[in-house]
């Protein structure tokens, strides 16, 4: 058999996995092509009103995009990719395995068989509007979001559509992390919503292995977190008693912090910045350290309209911290976004900081510092409680 047709091998033992249902993925991988930060290529099928759908999902370094196409859309797509852009791929079926591998003009295809595995759900719209589709979980149950049917309890719609919202922004900054099975370190986890769904959601439906640490002061929430994290067989799983800044962190590839209270939040980078996460990402919540000084602290008159009503001088103290948050992750070599990551119909606080790390400084430090100066006399600020932390 020469070589192009090793490609078309697989093309048609995909095409045949498709037709009879038996498809689990394709994956292509080992890109040397000239989209920027492309990682794989997952191709799965959806059944749609329009019918049934080659589902592309293209993994770039920090988000997913997806497009569907019609077979003979899809072949082309993937016989184009594999002859030129993709050096290898993975076939996976409930019956079979095929590995594809392609040097230069060498191409090499081999089949394994496997035994007991399920194809998944083709249901678009399921998939589509929750990556956590499935409700009959131990976990759902003990956190009182289903009841004893299974289903969603009436009162807990809200807190279901935003977890499954937290593990679609979560989900792809963590498919972006390097080592194959990454350190998620998640300080003062409360319940540790976030780190079931999370789990769940990448150990049962993306298959990437982690490791998940919540960090919680309180003990009954902790001996809850654990007891359900082994009723659930979820071995990477653990919460840990204690304060966020008695917990050893290094090692962490991620640390997470949604509402942990003020300055806890500042904990948090703090240990992320200490251990040299790859990510670290904080939803604040109350903002009083700063809030405090700048209504003691008002140089002049000037800032006095913005700060005479109450709910304006709540605002402000939310934007100036935060924004104080993100100049001090810069300086800490992180590349930093703001943004809401639910609605504010939820809760108000529903800003997201979410810091990258690339070591490399944008800009220069010295212009960092001044501006963070500038800030904290404008607004009568002495100091921001993380740069006490980092020794500023
Ligand atoms: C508002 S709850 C949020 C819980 C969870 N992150 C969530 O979003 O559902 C804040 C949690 O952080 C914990 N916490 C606050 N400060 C902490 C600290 N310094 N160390 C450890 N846990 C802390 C509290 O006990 C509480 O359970």
């Amino acid at each position: 058999m020469n070589a192009p047709d090793r490609i078309e091998e697989l093309l048609s033992a995909t095409r045949t996995a498709f037709s009879s249902g038996v498809l689990v993925q394709l994956k292509l991988g080992g890109y040397h092509g000239d989209e920027p930060e492309l990682k794989a290529v997952l191709v799965k099928k959806i059944s749609v009103k329009g019918g049934d759908k080659y589902s592309f999902t293209y993994r770039y370094k920090t988000r997913d995009t997806i497009k569907n196409f019609n077979e003979s859309e899809a072949l082309a797509l993937l016989r184009d990719g594999l002859r030129d852009e993709f050096r290898s791929a993975r076939l996976a079926t409930t019956d079979f395995d095929m590995m594809f591998e392609r040097n230069g003009a060498k191409m090499r295809l081999k089949r394994t068989e496997v035994e007991g595995r399920e194809a998944p759900s083709t249901d678009h719209n399921r998939a589509k509007n929750r990556p956590l589709s499935e409700t009959g979980k131990p976990w759902l149950k003990a956190l009182g979001i289903t009841g004893k049917t299974g289903a969603v309890r009436n009162d807990a719609q809200d807190k279901f559509r935003q977890i499954n919202k937290m593990v679609e922004i979560f989900a792809p900054l963590i498919a972006g992390l390097k080592p194959e099975k990454p350190l998620i370190v998640d300080m003062g986890a409360g319940k540790g919503y976030l780190d079931f769904a999370l789990y769940d959601y990448l150990a049962t439906v993306a298959r990437r292995p982690v490791r998940i640490i919540g960090v919680e002061m309180r003990d009954q929430l902790v001996a809850d977190g654990n007891a359900t994290a082994r009723a659930s067989e979820f071995d990477g799983l653990s919460f840990q008693p204690g304060a966020i800044m008695e917990f050893d962190a290094s090692g962490a590839d991620a640390v997470i912090a949604l509402h942990a209270c003020d300055t806890a939040t500042d904990d948090a980078i703090f240990k992320g910045i200490c251990a040299g996460a790859s990510l670290i990402a904080v939803a604040p919540c109350c903002h009083k350290q700063i809030r405090r000084q700048m209504q003691a602290g008002q140089l002049d008159g000037r800032l006095e309209p913005l700060l005479r009503h109450g709910i304006f001088v709540e605002r402000q103290a939310e934007m100036v911290t935060d924004t104080l948050r993100a100049l001090l992750l810069e300086l800490n070599g992180y590349k930093t976004r703001v943004f809401e990551f639910v609605s504010d119909a939820h809760t108000p606080k529903n800003n997201l900081i979410v810091a990258e790390k690339d070591g490399r400084m944008g800009r220069d430090r010295e212009a960092v510092l001044k501006q963070i100066t500038e800030i904290k006399t404008m607004f009568g600020i002495k100091q921001h409680y993380l740069e006490g932390l980092l020794g500023l």
